[in-house]
């Protein structure tokens, strides 16, 4: 589907809606599941794109999958020290976690792998990676200076040295792919952040007996022995907060809304948005709190209010990273305006996101958004009318626009086809609202 038109909401939006998994829970739960020696049902996985290429990686390095359904599946390792070669190239597709995370994982096996990516991905820096790993002894090559796909990791030959390193970015894919390495290292591993990012890897690794110890914003791994690590029987994916985004901020836009999103995952360094948009006015409640997974989770019952502008930056942002375009929509629409600073990792996401949000609301909204290098200045309260959009093949693009123009005066959206990369049910549920 080239174009999809998306109609203005004529009503609030009621009812209970159950969040899709979350997508970064569901990539590290077949990982590191892949890594034990017994099977692990995971349940509420997220059957989408992204996750799919992580099934297929980790079936090419020797684990078993076993699908019981959309969103249940079995996964069965080998044993911490039990992946094998790989005989295809592993595709990555437009994952970013999945690249980045294993290519720490396999930086340490005594074997080669390839991989490659989607046209996104390929344009996105593994740099970042690569460099604190060929420290730790690792031998990996890459386009353009060990920066690019395609990349190969090849048999170190020796064990990976333990280090401390300082990460000039806040990010989970680079402090995980460390980490685990660190695993397999000859001494303890060390990651300080500047500001301390989604913790899915520490927490599940612990649900494997793997300790791992948080200081500040440093945390550090230590060698792993093979019967240390122990795969749990089960584990059960929170629903996704990136996903609930849309939700969160469509029903709080669209006058007469009442909802309640079930089963969302509120681990504290995942839930930005809450904030940003309490701070907003937002009224969100939770209810049913409790742990899924070894993760928080809570039912959110968001009621519609009227918004105002806020200001949020660099100490904010790994908090809310992925929800900065679904938070570009509420500042439109809000009262005042929004200024978001130290928000330059947009720009190396799965589109430079700061450029899109102000191309394409400047289409909606003429003269709403200003990007700065690392900023964006959004106007809200300004006339909002129907334009043709581009997604640039974003799903989280193509979902903000979709429900800007819900929330607004509709748009007609250009390759839409990508929610399928982490909510291929979105345009299901956003239709439901409006029949
Ligand atoms: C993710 C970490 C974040 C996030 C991405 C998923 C993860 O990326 O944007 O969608 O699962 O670790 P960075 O670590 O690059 O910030």
């Amino acid at each position: 589907m080239e174009q999809k038109k998306i109609a203005p909401l004529t009503r609030g939006l009621t009812g209970r809606l159950r969040i899709p998994g979350d997508k970064s829970v569901s990539h590290r739960s077949v990982m590191f599941s892949a890594l034990g020696r017994t099977p692990v049902r995971i349940t509420n996985f997220l059957h989408a794109a992204d996750c799919l290429s992580t099934v297929a990686c980790m079936k090419a390095l020797g684990a078993t999958v076993e699908m019981v359904n959309d969103t249940e599946l079995v996964v069965t390792g080998r044993g911490l020290h039990g992946l094998q070669e790989p005989d295809v190239i592993l595709d990555a597709g437009n994952s970013g976690t999945t690249l980045r995370l294993l290519m720490g994982l396999l930086a340490p096996q005594p074997f080669n792998a390839v991989f490659t990516g989607d046209a996104s991905l390929s344009k996105r820096p593994m740099g970042r990676v690569i460099k604190p790993l060929s420290q730790m002894g690792a031998k990996i090559v890459g386009r353009k200076g060990n920066t690019l796909l395609p990349i190969t990791v090849c048999d170190p030959g020796t064990k990976l040295h333990g280090m401390t390193y300082e990460s000039p970015v806040a990010s989970a894919q680079v402090k995980s792919a460390i980490l685990l390495a660190g695993m397999f290292a000859d001494a303890p591993t060390t990651v300080i952040e500047p500001v301390t990012s989604r913790d899915h890897t520490e927490k599940m690794l612990a649900a494997f007996g793997v300790a791992t110890e948080q200081d500040g914003t440093a945390v550090t791994i230590r060698p792993v022995a093979d019967e240390e690590y122990v795969a749990p029987e089960a584990i059960e994916v929170p629903g996704d907060i990136s996903s609930a985004a849309y939700w969160l901020v469509l029903a709080s836009l669209v006058p007469g809304s009442h909802l309640t999103l079930e089963n969302v995952g509120t681990n504290v360094t995942r839930t930005g948005i809450l904030d940003v948009l309490a701070a907003m006015g937002a009224h969100i409640e939770h209810t049913n709190v409790r742990t899924s997974g070894g993760e928080e989770a809570a039912d959110l019952v968001i009621t519609s209010s009227k918004l105002h502008g806020t200001t949020f930056g660099k100490d904010m942002m790994p908090r809310l990273i992925d929800e900065i375009p679904a938070i570009a929509v509420a500042a439109l629409f809000a009262d005042g305006d929004t200024v978001i600073t130290g928000a330059g990792e947009l720009r190396v996401k799965e589109t430079d996101r700061l450029q899109a949000i102000a191309d394409e609301w400047n289409k909606l909204a003429p003269g709403s958004v200003v990007a700065g290098e690392d900023s964006l200045v959004i106007h809200g309260g300004m006339t909002v009318q129907c334009a043709d959009v581009a997604s640039y093949g974003d799903h989280r693009m193509a979902m903000s626009l979709a429900i800007l123009g819900a929330a607004g005066q509709g748009v007609v959206l250009g390759r839409p086809d990508c929610v399928n990369i982490s909510y291929p049910t979105f345009y299901d549920t956003l239709q439901s609202f409006m029949d």
